[in-house]
Formats: structure tokens, sequence, C-alpha cells
């Protein structure tokens, strides 16, 4: 597979002990033109914190200027957020480790980076509600929503962990197609979308946390992209029958998951029986209105299709290629 793709930086076993092959920054180098290093420079520039944003105006506007079944609403959906933070914060480590131990440096080097997103924004996520103070009831509702307590607590944990045990490239391909397609592909980026279009279009309240989501939204960007650098990686490299793999599983998370989740979120808030004066605009118009749902699941679906367009371009080429993919090749914005 020439230089480009030297994976002599695994690790071995000999008796009771786990050696290192080699460190790659100490012998050939780090390859800063590979997908991975670009992202981590990327990563760098636009590095921020979470301890960093003020929330005071949305506790104002959460006591004066909501209704309460928009009130209800953000809750809802922005403790989804949350749990689904720490759920990606704690379950990226594994793949580090498949990386790493198929010796893709560059690719674990960027990763752990990853890795400390996802903890700011579980940070950012837990400080808004702290600070609007509406902390009670949220665990509940991670559980209420059936197939999102199914994709959090059961599939994404497990597809991650066990390349722990097994990280071959079936299991990565898994593993990178539930977090990185799924969760941070259509569901996440679905999420921004209907925060972005409530706090722009409909209402202007709370600055601190369309803020933080304009943020978390650009560092996502670079996540999916990295979901899809693996998969079109794992399938230069190991041949197209990953590639059905990764078809046939997305098509199935698709359809049992991810769009059942997303009507479920709007059953939850419909099932409250309301009084007129309750209602605010935000409820109004993404869950009432036909017209505002539509809008949300045509923004979910038109993500599916984009995301699918990648890998299937990704097919032909050779891994060497795949490592030298540009960001904007999958839709990075480097300003
Ligand atoms: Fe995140
Ligand atoms: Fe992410």
């Amino acid at each position: 597979m020439g230089d480009i793709l030297n994976l002599d930086y695994g690790n071995i076993k000999e008796e009771e002990k786990i050696l290192h092959k080699k460190f790659k920054s100490i012998t050939e180098g780090l390859d800063w033109n590979t997908f991975p290093m670009r992202l981590l420079e990327l990563s760098q520039k636009f590095r921020w914190s979470a301890y960093e944003i003020d929330f005071s105006k949305d506790r104002e506007d959460w006591n004066k200027n909501m209704k309460p079944s928009d009130r209800m609403q953000t809750k809802l959906i922005s403790s989804l957020f949350l749990a689904g933070e720490e759920c990606v914060a704690r379950d990226i480590i594994p793949l580090i480790y498949a990386m790493e131990e198929m010796g893709l440096i560059e690719e674990a080097l960027y990763l752990t980076h990853f890795a400390q997103e996802e903890a700011n924004h579980t940070v950012g996520f837990r400080r808004w509600f702290e600070s609007v103070g509406e902390t009670q009831g949220i665990y509940e509702f991670t559980l209420k929503n059936e197939p999102y307590r199914k994709l959090f607590y059961e599939i994404i944990p497990t597809n991650m962990k066990k390349l722990y045990s097994d990280p071959s490239p079936e299991n990565v391909i898994r593993a990178v197609t539930s977090y990185m397609f799924i969760v941070e592909g259509i569901l996440a980026e679905t999420g921004y979308y209907a925060y972005s279009k409530s706090y722009e279009q409909i209402l202007p309240v709370m600055p601190g946390l369309y803020k933080m989501i304009k943020l978390i939204a650009r560092d996502e960007s670079r996540h999916i992209s990295f979901g899809a650098y693996v998969t079109a990686l794992m399938i230069s490299m190991y041949g197209e029958s990953l590639f059905e793999e990764f078809n046939k599983y997305f098509e199935s998370l698709v359809q049992e998951i991810a769009f059942p989740l997303i009507n479920e979120i709007r059953k939850i808030l419909l099932s409250n029986s309301w009084r007129e004066e309750d209602k605010g605009p935000l409820f109004n118009y993404l869950i009432l209105s036909d017209e505002g749902f539509k809008d949300i699941m045509d923004f979910a679906m038109n993500m599916f299709q984009r995301r699918y367009s990648v890998i299937h371009r990704a097919v032909k080429m050779k891994p060497e290629h795949v490592r030298r993919l540009h960001l904007r090749e999958m839709n990075i914005v480097e300003e």
C-alpha cells in the first residue's frame, strides 16, 4: 500500500506484555497531509470553552419570555442532547483504541481531540441546564422515548465497546455507522437545525444556548466527516462487502431508530393537554403544525442522502487516496 499507508505502528503481544511496535512521530514523522491531521489542525483553530458561554440572559428569557410548552420542548430536546453528549464522550474511547491497534496513528491522535470536544459539549449543556435552573425530570425524558433509550443506553455502548475485544473492520463500520452517521449525522444535525430555526426565526430568545449550538454544530460537522472518512477508508482497504454491510446497517437504523425517535419527541409533546394560552410559537411551529414538522423531517431525510453520497463516491478509491482526501471534499468549511 506504499508509505502513505504504512501500518507498522500497531501493537504486539509478548507473553504477558503489550508492546508498541514503534512510534511514528520519531520514525517517519506525522503525515500532515492526511485527512485526520488536517482535521486536527482545524479543531485547534476552532477551539472554544463551554465555561465561557454566558447564559445569564437565557435564565431571564426562561422565566419571563417563554410559554410553558416552549419551555418543555426546549427542556426535552436539550435533555436528549445532554445525555447524548455524555454518551458520545464516554463511548469514543474504544474507537481511539481500534485505530491505534490498526496502526492508524494520525486517526488516533485526531480522536483524542474529538473526545475533548465531546466533553466540552457535555459541560456546555449541563451548565445551560443549571443556569436556567431546570435539572429535574431530565433523566426521565431520556427513558420515555423508547428509540432514544435503545440507541443511547444500548446500541452505542455495545457497538463501541465491542471494539475492545474485536477491533475488526466490520465492527469499526458498525460503530461508526451508529455513532457518526445516526447520532451525530442524522439526529444531532436535525436537532441543531430545529434549534437554529427556533431561536433565529421564530422566537429570538436564549442567546447563550443559541451561540453554543452554533459552536457545537461546527465541531460536529468535523466529527461526521471523520466518520465518513473512516468508513471510506475501511471500504477501500478491506473491500466492497463492507459497503454493503454499511448500507444495510445504516438503512435499518434510520428506519427503526432515527425516524421513530424524532416522531416520538413530537408524540410526547402532543400528549400533554396544553391550554391555549400556554402554547408558544416554537411548539406551534415545530410540533403542532404539519408544515414545521415536515420541514424538520425533510431536513433529516436530506442529511441521510448527503452522507450516503459521500461514501458512495469513496467506494472506488484506493486507500492512499482516501487518506489524502481534502477537507472540502467532505463538505468541511475551513473559515
Ligand atoms: Fe458533541
Ligand atoms: Fe460529536
